[in-house]
């Protein structure tokens, strides 16, 4: 049986600088405070030691996802465990490997998926109850253990950085446009809505799949950067509220093939409005709100798919990262935090002037 990390009997030198008892960042009691009210506290925990199946992984980044502050306001629909380690996202190193595990080896580099327990195939409903930084204790903390049956290996080319924005907002954008919908052909128009994580993904990962992108922003400052990745279609839906029009106005009054749709209630109509006859809309995120009023007819005169995506399995997460790997595709990372300032990352996180992803740094 492997040693656990900083174990007289893991035959390793331990690194001079890791703590016996690593930090974690516990989530506030529920609250109805519209802004994000700070992690309660930086806690000390004994360093995890690896069960059988398990690895120990000492964290190295977390990115940040909207989600995360849903739970932090207490606005998150879904159950949330009490006492919360936060986050879902996190990439790291193996520091120590528990009887049984024969994949992975101290030392390797490595992504936890978002859900403990959904490696591939559908989604079952006892999967929800693994969703970390949720209905499980999550990754903002030093070292974390893990079963290595959710472990994917990071990308050569990625940093820490880079690769803890994979495990959902990377993934969620790869399913969405790969794996739940029908396959798409060179040129396919793809419409995403804002430049938050999920969104710049989804631009990203189109564009290389030959597809065509439309892009709305609150800010030309923003879509000037979205325009550097190669998105030739761009909108200013302050400026231009009626959006759909200039989408249809894009593709010759068609429509665009697929949306991806993270904004809810605010854009749901105009989204469908938007679509080409036969295109899909992939349900990911309620930026603006749930309390939409969806017109039936919309969805049959388009005779619309209309999909629900709730992050992937585990293997989603391996087939994106060989789909990055094999392109060199490098996520947009707008900030890095430290550890101590995790508070300040959730707090720019809700400012929303970021593009792409905030990251959080550990160690
Ligand atoms: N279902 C899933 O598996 C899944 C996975 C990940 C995320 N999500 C959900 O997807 C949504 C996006 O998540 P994220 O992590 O990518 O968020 P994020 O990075 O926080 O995105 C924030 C950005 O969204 C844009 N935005 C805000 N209001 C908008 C509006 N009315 N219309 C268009 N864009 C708007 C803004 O960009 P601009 O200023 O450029 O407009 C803002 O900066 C959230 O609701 C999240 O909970 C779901």
């Amino acid at each position: 049986m492997a040693a656990a990390p900083g174990h007289p009997r893991s035959g390793r030198t331990a690194a001079p600088h890791r703590p016996r008892r690593p930090r974690e960042v516990l989530r506030p009691r529920r609250t109805r405070r519209r802004r994000p009210a700070p992690p309660r506290a930086l806690v000390e925990r004994p360093v995890p030691e690896p069960a059988a199946g398990q690895v120990v992984i000492r964290v190295r980044a977390v990115a940040l996802n909207f989600r995360d502050l849903l739970i932090a306001r207490g606005h998150y629909p879904l159950p949330v465990k009490p006492e919360l380690v936060p986050g879902s996202d996190a990439a790291g190193e193996v520091v120590a490997v528990g009887p049984g595990v024969t994949r992975f080896s101290e030392g390797d580099r490595v992504m936890p998926a978002f859900f403990e327990t959904w490696e591939t195939g559908p989604m079952r409903m006892s999967d929800h109850g693994s969703a970390r930084g949720g209905a499980i204790d999550g990754v903002l903390a030093e070292y974390v253990a893990v079963d290595a049956r959710a472990l994917v290996r990071i990308p050569a080319h990625l940093s820490f950085e880079e690769a803890a924005t994979l495990p959902c907002a990377g993934v969620t954008a790869w399913r969405a446009l790969f794996e739940s919908a029908p396959r798409h052909k060179t040129g396919d128009t793809v419409l995403c809505l804002g430049t938050g994580g999920v969104s710049v993904f989804a631009a990203q990962l189109a564009l290389a799949a030959g597809l065509e992108v439309i892009m709305t922003s609150s800010s030309e400052k923003k879509l000037d950067r979205v325009r550097a990745l190669g998105v030739r279609r761009t909108i200013d839906y302050r400026r231009d509220p009626d959006w759909e029009r200039l989408v249809l106005d894009a593709t010759g009054g068609d429509g665009v093939d697929h949306v991806v749709e993270v904004g809810g209630s605010g854009t749901i109509a105009r989204s469908l409005a938007a679509l080409k006859i036969g295109g899909t809309v992939s349900l990911i995120g309620a930026l603006t709100g749930v309390d939409a009023n969806i017109d039936p007819i919309a969805i049959l005169a388009k005779s619309a798919r209309v999909q629900g995506v709730f992050v992937a399995p585990r293997s989603s997460l391996d087939a994106l990262s060989r789909a990055m790997e094999a392109r060199e595709l490098r996520p947009v990372v707008d900030r890095v935090f430290a550890f101590e300032a995790a508070n300040e990352a959730l707090a720019a996180l809700a400012e929303q002037k970021h593009v792409g992803k905030l990251v959080v740094r550990v160690g």
